[in-house]
């Protein structure tokens, strides 16, 4: 089994991803760390304990900074709900905070397992940067990590060319890329032009609906309910009757290796930009002379993949 560290802004595709993971026999959710992104960090927190406790994951859910490394804190409530989940409406948690904060459980569960441990980021970078001040070692210490973050070289989804996971806190993203450039494996990254691949369509909710209709657990009923509410947004935003659904297929490929390739590329994060402040860019033409940093994912296999999520949730949580 593959032991994973999760870190992510739970919100709505951040929820379904764990909701996969938890479906996987051939996975191990080793921690999760709660970070503020899509909702105040606290909030986050709440929908990691409540949601671990109902998919059965025992691993250790920790708090993390309730601000990013520079700028103060934004939310995307009109995206995921003021709860992070959409319509979903959540028990209170029963089970027990990890008592270490987001970035001591980063270089714990990496300095006991070394070599073993894959970390999967779906928020903004923040705890794994401070991670980084604690332990300098961690891109030697991973296996590997997976990002779900940045649009390179392409309009963004919060700035006109920043993605938001980069746009909440540019400082920890260019501290954890810079740092990982000399891991034994680059981090594989997967960006707003693999994961806006993805788009749920009313077959999916439908196919969620049905899973919440005829099942027992209550995450079924969370993700119909909050997948409703991603719908909605994107219809206001003038998309349709849809959804762009990231962090799953970053979490997917770091599981199966599928439904992707990728390739190396020097990418790095505008921090002074006075419009481009948050910008991945990747430099394609070798300008930099410098190194690939990551594996930027590319070629997606959409259909396939939607599929694969759909049938492993509907497998895992169905009666
Ligand atoms: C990213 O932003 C968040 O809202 C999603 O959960 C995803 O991680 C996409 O830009
Ligand atoms: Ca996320």
């Amino acid at each position: 089994t593959l032991p994973l560290l999760v870190d992510c802004d739970t919100g709505i595709d951040d929820a379904i991803a764990l909701t996969y993971l938890a479906c996987r026999d051939d996975v191990e959710v080793a921690g999760i760390v709660s970070t503020g992104g899509n909702v105040p960090a606290a909030t986050v927190h709440r929908n990691n304990l409540v949601l671990s406790e109902l998919l059965g994951l025992d691993a250790p859910v920790a708090l993390g900074a309730d601000r990013p490394l520079v700028e103060p804190p934004m939310f995307a409530d009109d995206t995921h709900g003021p709860t992070g989940l959409g319509h979903a409406v959540l028990p209170e948690p029963t089970r027990t905070e990890d008592p270490r904060r987001g970035a001591q459980l980063w270089v714990d569960l990496a300095r006991e397992r070394p070599g073993e441990l894959v970390g999967l980021v779906l928020g903004p970078h923040t705890n794994l940067a401070l991670a980084l001040e604690i332990e300098p070692e961690l891109p030697r210490l991973l296996r590997r990590l997976h990002v779900m973050g940045g649009a390179i070289n392409h309009r963004g989804n919060t700035g006109a060319t920043s993605e938001w996971n980069i746009a909440v806190d540019p400082e920890a993203a260019q501290r954890v890329l810079a740092a990982f450039a000399s891991a034994p494996r680059l981090p594989v990254l997967g960006a707003l032009q693999a994961t806006e691949q993805i788009a749920f369509t009313a077959a999916e909710l439908d196919r969620l609906e049905h899973l919440a209709g005829s099942t027992s657990p209550p995450v079924a009923r969370i993700l119909a309910d909050a997948v409703r509410f991603y719908f909605e947004f994107h219809e206001a935003d003038g998309f349709g009757w849809m959804a762009h659904v990231h962090d799953p297929l970053v979490t997917a490929h770091a599981v199966t290796g599928e439904f992707a390739e990728t390739r190396p590329l020097p990418v790095d994060v505008e921090l002074a930009g006075t419009l481009t402040r948050g910008q991945t860019v990747g430099d394609e033409l070798g300008r930099w002379g410098r190194e690939p940093t990551v594996d930027l994912m590319t070629d997606v296999r959409p259909t396939e993949f939607v599929e694969h999520l759909l049938s492993t949730l509907e497998a895992g949580l169905g009666d």
